[in-house]
């Protein structure tokens, strides 16, 4: 697992380029994604890049991690407007090579990234309770697609966007720990000190279900990025070592 710590901007432009980099050595690549605030700079800068021809998305196919159950894709909290908004409707990707998790074909789901020939770089953020896609603590490290109950850890974290936790879906379908392990090279953002605890303990602390996000240490091309605030307490147990 390798650590890289900087800024917001310096990470984005960095896992950006990577993003594209790789995307050139095989424009078929198997891109997996992730929602949330931590790659939105990412993929304002994917967008810079199509814009100016630098890069194409036209045979790039996309596995989204997760999606809220129950949301239709026109409500501006879906996982599926969000990528819409801040990627795919900017990009000259094939709308037919866009794929999300659905509750009602959760094996057809990991069959077509097989299909595919698995995830060649999955994009991750991570939960403050370590949770990485929508697995939470617990999850088995097996687990494939499958339907969740949120934590209300999360549901509070994630209730910034519907204006009231209670607006906040109860459930949403996953890719499992398995699939994210399967996937040929991760990278994980993290940004601010509300991450510095996951941080930590995904890197520090025991291969434990508490921390999904831990089962990451086994993973054999995983790049971590994170700011200052969310490198602080790995840095200060690191010192203290
Ligand atoms: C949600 C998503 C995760 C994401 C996490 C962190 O729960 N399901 O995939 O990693 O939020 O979000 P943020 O980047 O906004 O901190």
């Amino acid at each position: 697992m390798k650590i890289v710590v900087g800024t917001k901007e310096e990470i984005s432009k960095i896992v950006s380029e990577e993003i594209i980099k790789e995307i050139q050595d095989k424009p078929n690549l198997v891109l997996g994604l992730a929602t949330g605030s931590s790659p939105i700079e990412v993929y304002a800068n994917l967008v810079k890049a199509v814009k100016n021809g630098k890069v194409s998305f036209k045979d790039v196919t996309t596995f989204n991690l997760d999606e809220y159950v129950g949301l239709d894709e026109r409500d501006i909290n879906s996982y599926r407007y969000f990528m819409k908004e801040h990627l795919f409707n900017h990009i000259d990707i094939n709308k037919e090579n866009i794929n999300f998790p659905s509750p009602d074909a959760l094996e057809e789901y990991d069959k077509k990234i097989e299909e595919c020939g698995n995830v060649d770089l999955q994009i991750l953020g991570v939960g403050r309770n370590g949770h990485i896609g929508f697995n939470e603590p617990f999850t088995s490290f097996n687990s494939t697609t499958h339907l969740v109950d949120l934590s209300y850890k999360t549901r509070q974290d994630n209730s910034r966007f519907f204006y009231d936790i209670d607006n906040v879906p109860k459930q949403a379908v996953t890719i499992g720990l398995k699939n994210i392990m399967n996937a040929k090279k991760i990278i994980l953002m993290a940004f601010g000190e509300s991450k510095q605890e996951a941080i930590y303990k995904m890197v520090k602390g025991q291969v434990t279900k508490e921390v999904p996000c831990s089962i990451l240490q086994e993973h054999s091309n995983c790049t971590i990025y994170v700011d200052e605030e969310a490198y602080n307490l790995l840095k200060t147990k690191t010192e203290g070592e």
